[in-house]
């Protein structure tokens, strides 16, 4: 069976991003995504520069072929992402930079992106990533544009605004280095009693799970989970992969298996964790060759679509869950 027909089995999503561009290219690729996966995530075509490229100018062709793979693929579709710091259009940061767009307007700027994108795809997408990588390791809010001119209700409002557009889709934060206890993960602990407090529409904590051999296991990742499902969130894991210093030999790949296991381990031991999403599945199209020199082999497959020991991992451990 399929990793999808066993995570069904365990009441899972298993997603993977995709690489849309692939999807067009590579066929072994379309089908690895469509047997494999009952979630998807774009990679990067829902990211700000690349629906609205220029101002006012919206171009989903993209994101819409990406809606419509899931859809004839009977698989579910992450929402990536409504407000980051990164991958914004040039147009929306010169405009900041230079003083042509003032804080006021800034904030009708963003209002206007999360309800025009969020309606585009309303009923289309059970989770979005409404905030994305908000606070630095040390658990203060990032110093991004939108602290700078917004100040810190940037996020309540963006919730909101996205609640609005569409009632239904459960909301999410997301980062990185968030898998265990931590300064950061405390953060979004706080950050979420206090929004809900405040009866802000957010539903759920979304932990990227970008790990690396190298760094060893964050260990406490189930507690880290139980609390936040004891303050009555979601909590998914978005975009897991585990990177190495190349090259590959059994050993680094037996960690890393060891890794995806019990990243797993602590989303099936969690009620409230129902998706389980891989940043990319197959080594031929990953993000880390690029960011970190000297890395890679992060993702379940190689790069002739493979399966590593990491893919039998998480094969048995959905088996087992
Ligand atoms: O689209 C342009 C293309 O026009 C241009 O010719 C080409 C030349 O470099 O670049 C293309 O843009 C690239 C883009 O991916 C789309 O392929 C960027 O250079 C490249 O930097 C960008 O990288 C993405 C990265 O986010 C940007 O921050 C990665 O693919 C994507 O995997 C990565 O994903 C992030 C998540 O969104 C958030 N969490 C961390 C994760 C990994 O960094």
């Amino acid at each position: 069976p399929s990793l999808r027909k066993l995570a069904g089995r365990a009441d899972l999503l298993i997603g993977t991003a995709v690489n849309t561009s692939a999807l067009a290219d590579d066929s072994a690729y379309r089908k690895s995504t469509a047997k494999e996966f009952s979630s998807v995530t774009a990679e990067n075509v829902m990211k700000w520069e690349a629906v609205e490229p220029e101002r006012g100018v919206y171009d989903w062709s993209e994101a819409d072929d990406l809606i419509r793979f899931a859809h004839d693929n009977g698989q579910a579709v992450r929402g990536h992402t409504l407000v980051w710091h990164s991958q914004l259009p040039t147009w929306l940061t010169s405009g900041v930079a230079d003083g042509s767009i003032d804080s006021d307007e800034l904030r009708a700027i963003l209002k206007n992106h999360i309800t025009t994108q969020v309606k585009h795809f309303k009923g289309k997408i059970y989770q979005w990533d409404v905030v994305n990588e908000v606070f630095e390791e040390d658990g203060t809010l990032r110093n991004s544009i939108w602290l700078q001119k917004l100040g810190p209700s940037y996020i309540a409002d963006a919730f909101r605004w996205a609640h609005e557009a569409d009632p239904k889709a459960k909301l999410f934060v997301n980062d990185y280095n968030v898998e265990g206890i931590n300064a950061k993960s405390t953060a979004y602990y706080e950050l979420a009693k206090q929004l809900r407090a405040e009866g802000v529409p957010v539903q759920g904590f979304g932990i990227q799970g970008h790990l690396g051999i190298q760094y060893g296991f964050p260990g406490d990742v189930a507690a880290n989970l139980k609390r936040f499902d004891d303050l009555g969130l979601e909590t998914a894991f978005t975009e897991v992969d585990v990177r190495m210093i190349l090259p590959v030999d059994d050993t680094k790949l037996a960690r890393q298996a060891d890794d995806y296991r019990r990243l797993l381990d602590a989303c099936l031991a969690t009620a409230g964790c129902k998706s389980f999403t891989v940043w990319g599945h197959t080594d031929k199209y990953s993000w880390i060759p690029g960011v970190f020199d000297g890395q890679g082999a992060a993702n379940l497959l190689d790069e002739n679509y493979a399966p590593k020991p990491a893919y039998s991992a998480v094969r048995e451990e959905l088996a087992s869950g």
